[in-house]
This record gives C-alpha cells, sequence and structure tokens, in this order.
C-alpha cells in the first residue's frame, strides 16, 4: 500500500512539474517575440545545473510520496486546489508577466500607484517586480501562481516538508495553539492544519490584501485571520505552542530578522516551537550557489544577499532558543528550534 501512495504522489507532483514548466515556457517563451518589451529572467543555460536541479526534483517529488505514505501529512495535500481559477489565471500571467518585464528592464522598484498605508518602509516596494508589492487584490490572486511557475511546481511540497522536521524532533501530539507568521494567501495553511492536532489556529500576514484571499480560500476550520507586522505581534507573552513562517525571512533586513526572532520568542510559551522554511544560503549546495547571485537581481530581493549569508543558528541561539536543528531540500532551508 505504501508503494502505491508514493507512486501516487510522485505522479502527481510530477505532473505539476510539467504543466507549470509549461507555463514557464509558454509566458517566456511568448516574451521572445515581444522582446523589446520583454526581458525574461536570466536562466542559467549550464547543462549540467539543469541536470542537478532535475534530479533535485524528482527527488523531492518522491520524499514527499513517502512522508504522505509515512503519515507525517495526509493524501489530501495533493489535491489540486482549484483548476478552474488556475486556468482564468492564465492571461492575467500573462499580462503581468510584460508589466513585471517592464520593471525589470526600467528597474522600477517603488512603482505605486498609491499607498501601500501603515506598512514598515522596507516592505513599500514591488518585490520580485510583482505589480503593487504584496499590497493589491490582484497580486493575492496571481501571487501563488506566479510562485509555482518560478520554482516548476515545487513549492507546496518545500512548503510543507518543514512539518517533517517539526514532527521529526518534537512530540507534538497534544492539541497545538499554532502561530503561522506571513501566511501571504494561506499557501502553506491548509496543509499544515490537516497534519497537527490544532487546538486554534491564527493566520498572520502584514497583507491585508492577501490575508483576505487566505481567509476566502482556507477550508473551515479553528482559524482566525489577524493582520500583524511579524517584528510587533499582536500577541500576548507565550500564548502559542509553535510558531511557523514560510519564506519570509529572506525578505527581511537583518536587523527585523533578529527582531521577528525575539517576537516569536516572546509568544511561544515555555516548551514551543518555532519552524522556519526559506530559500538555502550560499554553499548549502554549492552547485546551485549560482542561482543565489541570479535570482535576487532578477526578482528584486534587496535582502537576499545578506540573508544567504546569515547565521540562523547564531541568531537563534541569541534569540533564547534551543535545540536548533536545520536541514534543506532542493531550494529551501529548514531550521527547527524550542524556547526551553
Ligand atoms: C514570499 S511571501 C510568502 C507567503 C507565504 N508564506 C507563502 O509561503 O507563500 C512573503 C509574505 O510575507 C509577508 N510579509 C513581509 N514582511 C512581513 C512582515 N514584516 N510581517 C508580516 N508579514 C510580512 C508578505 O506580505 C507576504 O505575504
Amino acid at each position: 500500500m505504501k508503494k502505491i501512495i508514493e507512486s501516487a504522489v510522485l505522479a502527481s507532483n510530477l505532473s505539476k512539474t510539467l504543466i507549470y514548466s509549461l507555463e514557464y515556457r509558454m509566458l517566456y517563451g511568448l516574451s521572445k517575440g515581444l522582446s523589446f518589451f520583454v526581458e525574461p529572467p536570466t536562466r542559467e543555460r549550464n547543462p549540467e545545473l539543469l541536470r542537478h536541479l532535475g534530479e533535485g526534483v524528482v527527488e523531492l517529488h518522491r520524499e514527499d510520496g513517502r512522508n504522505v505514505a509515512d503519515g507525517i501529512y495526509p493524501i489530501q495535500v495533493i489535491k489540486p486546489r482549484d483548476p478552474r481559477g488556475h486556468l482564468e489565471n492564465l492571461p492575467r500571467l500573462f499580462a503581468d508577466s510584460l508589466r513585471i518585464s517592464r520593471r525589470r528592464r526600467l528597474n522600477l522598484k517603488h512603482d505605486f500607484k498609491s499607498g501601500p498605508e501603515n506598512v514598515p518602509d522596507y516592505l513599500k516596494r514591488n518585490y520580485h517586480f510583482q505589480t503593487d508589492g504584496y499590497f493589491s487584490e490582484e497580486s493575492a490572486r496571481l501571487y501563488e501562481h506566479q510562485v509555482e511557475v518560478l520554482f516548476s511546481g515545487t513549492a507546496a511540497p518545500m512548503r510543507r516538508m518543514l512539518i517533517k522536521f517539526l514532527k521529526k524532533k518534537f512530540t507534538l501530539n497534544r492539541p497545538l495553539r499554532i502561530l503561522e507568521i506571513a501566511a501571504g494567501t494561506g499557501a502553506a495553511t491548509a496543509d499544515f492544519a490537516r497534519s497537527f492536532r490544532v487546538q486554534s489556529y491564527t493566520v498572520s500576514d502584514v497583507s491585508e490584501d492577501y490575508l483576505k484571499l487566505a481567509k476566502k480560500r482556507i477550508p473551515k476550520g479553528p482559524f482566525e485571520f489577524v493582520r500583524a507586522s511579524a517584528e510587533a505581534l499582536p500577541f500576548s507573552d507565550g500564548s502559542f505552542d509553535l510558531v511557523f513562517s514560510v519564506y519570509l525571512f529572506h525578505e527581511l533586513p537583518r536587523s527585523v530578522r533578529e527582531e521577528v526572532l525575539k517576537e516569536t520568542f516572546r509568544v511561544l510559551a515555555p516548551g514551543g516551537i518555532i519552524g522556519i522554511c526559506d530559500s538555502i544560503q550560499r554553499d548549502d549546495d554549492p552547485k546551485l550557489n549560482v542561482v543565489l547571485e541570479t535570482f535576487p537581481k532578477d526578482y528584486h530581493e534587496p535582502f537576499y544577499k545578506d540573508y544567504t549569508l546569515w547565521d540562523a543558528r547564531s541568531s537563534l541561539v541569541g534569540a533564547g532558543f534551543t535545540e536548533v536543528s536545520s536541514d534543506h531540500r532542493l531550494l529551501s532551508k529548514y531550521w527547527v528550534a524550542r524556547k526551553p
């Protein structure tokens, strides 16, 4: 039975990789004919690198299958979320890729019609050169799809791999009070909620628009949605058992990263756990160092380079955490630690 589950997950994941890779080709292939307007991101033509990435993708999908077969998370994680919405997004994605390319070509990093209001200054920018940064309904609508196109359908399995490291290291077999920070549109939320016994689950993000979409799409459950900056969490001391984030830290200036760790430590109960999933860092996989160099230029990530050199372990220990461990899979890295 285990083998059948593993194969079913592998087949489902590979088909998603195929679809998103074709979409990537389509978006930037089409744009070749429009090369006056469009500057596709730098894609390494290095065949050895492509082979290495390809092998990494297959290995990730295989491990995802083993995780389901081992009961780390349930089979529902592979269910496509919204096939109709996916198709409807395609023309919008193409239109947006033209706008993104224009911004990339002109190096426009603060291209907003108005706002955003009430957010820290470092966030008022077009991360990934994306339209409206994190601050519009349209940006929220396209965000997850754009991420999967960029990662060839591996973002979802890379996100949920954090569950494995959380469960491996700590016994989490009682109902938990969970806080997800920078949850965005809730790409990871349903998978995490299905994988733990949940007493309460607070979904938070600084973007009202992203949070609104998360609220609309996440299935009914013990969820509360709270707009919050990760460096100033509006929760009392010791109020959660698990606090985690996915793909937040590489977007923050170093001093803010440290503040977020301190805030997380504060809101965790003694014995509580922090989980972080983010990009790999320099030399985690030396063959991928070149990708870490081109990514922040192509996708306007001003704090990314510093992130790739950041000693997160020391920062976690400095914030008071113990039992720090880290691991990485394909393009993602994971840290898990405990508040003593
Ligand atoms: C790359 S997205 C990741 C979203 C989601 N976790 C995912 O896996 O798709 C980064 C998210 O962090 C949020 N964000 C950025 N800085 C933040 C901060 N200081 N506090 C809270 N959220 C923040 C953005 O609004 C955005 O939703």
